[in-house]
């Protein structure tokens, strides 16, 4: 049994007469210690997929149908009592703005030991040590300093770090990280991540990480998923994706990476853009803008097919060209 089994996930949001669907059909899984990304791009489902994980979803967002199971039990089932005790707890979630999960008017210290006292039994002093020695995980200077400190009193990097230590303090067996580095400095993003990546290693935690950036889903996942439009186009080990993508969209990302736009060339951005919920095409919803697209893929819907190890959900796989993309084997 996986640690985490999301199976044919839907959700819907009604408005007004019409509702809206925003997954149709999203079924991943996560095994312990297993680092998973999710790829795509802007509208394509990602942050819906994790919020309902966690039945986060804003109102009146929905799970409509499917099945989120963590370490055997259907979330959704829960009350609210019991999804408080995995959230923040067995599962950790980290957001793009770190003042998601910090409190502006208390200090850093008081956060971290009011997080640990919610979920364990501990004295404050306990619960001060174990506080000091995430932020010491995290490499925050002087820690016993900053345990002082009020979340405007640090820089934007600081506040991420102290976001992690803070979803690492009840050791989590899994942390969500939805863009955890994309309002940051570039020169900040990659140290961060790499902090991520060595901390979810040594304490075996789990992640699901959600990235517009294929680059960094290649260097920290070992299995990865592609949505456009609310499903799953491409699915299986990142290296074997990242090498031999299927997916004409997938591919399509894959050359619109920084290193595969030599200096002076023609950027290789996907022509047009994500649909929106009320316009999702007929048929492959990627249609409009592939390439390969033909009649039979304005009709239809295809399936993900091929071996578990990787799948892809196009009718003309057999049929595309060799891929050539020169930075993504690098
Ligand atoms: N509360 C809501 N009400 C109506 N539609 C919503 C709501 N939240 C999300 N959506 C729609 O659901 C779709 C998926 O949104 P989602 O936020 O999951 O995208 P995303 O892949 O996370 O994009 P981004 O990369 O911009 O964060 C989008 O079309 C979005 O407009
Ligand atoms: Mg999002």
């Amino acid at each position: 049994m996986a640690l985490l089994e999301v199976k044919d996930l839907q959700v819907e949001f009604p408005l007004g007469r019409k509702t809206l669907k925003a997954l149709h059909g999203v079924s991943f899984s996560l095994e312990k210690g297993e680092r998973l990304g999710i790829v795509g791009e802007s509208g394509a489902g990602k942050s819906v997929a994790a919020f309902s994980i966690l039945n986060l979803l804003t109102r009146p967002g929905r799970i409509s149908a499917g099945e989120v199971r963590f370490e055997g039990r259907d979330l959704s089932k829960l009350s609210a009592d019991e999804m408080r005790q995995i959230r923040g707890n067995r599962i950790s979630m980290i957001f793009q703005d770190p003042m998601m999960t910090l409190n502006p008017v208390l200090t850093i210290g008081t956060q971290m030991i009011e997080c640990l006292k919610a979920h364990r039994d501990i004295s404050d002093k306990e619960a001060k040590e174990l506080a000091i020695a995430r932020l010491r995980d995290v490499m925050i200077p002087s820690p016993e300093k900053r345990m002082d400190s009020y979340p405007h009193e640090l820089s934007g990097g600081m506040r991420q770090r102290v976001v992690i230590a803070i979803a690492l303090l009840t050791d989590p067996s899994i942390i969500i990280a939805d863009e955890p580095t994309t309002a940051l400095d570039v020169t900040i993003q990659a140290e961060i991540m790499s902090l991520m990546l060595d901390l979810c290693k040594t304490n075996n935690v789990g992640l699901i990480l959600i990235t517009h950036d294929l680059a960094v889903v290649s260097q920290v996942t070992e299995k990865m998923i592609v949505m456009y439009a609310g499903r799953i186009v491409e699915q299986g080990e990142t290296q074997d994706i990242i090498n031999n993508p299927k997916h004409p969209y997938t591919r399509g990302l894959i050359k619109a990476l920084p290193q595969e736009n030599l200096p002076g060339a023609r950027l290789n951005q996907i022509r047009g853009s994500m649909p929106s919920l009320d316009a999702i095409p007929v048929g492959c919803a990627f249609n409009p803008r592939c390439d390969f697209a033909d009649e039979n893929c304005c009709k239809n819907l295809p399936e993900l097919a091929g071996p578990i190890a990787h799948q892809a959900a196009c009718t003309k796989i057999d049929t595309l060209p060799e891929f050539t993309a020169v930075g993504a084997r690098k």
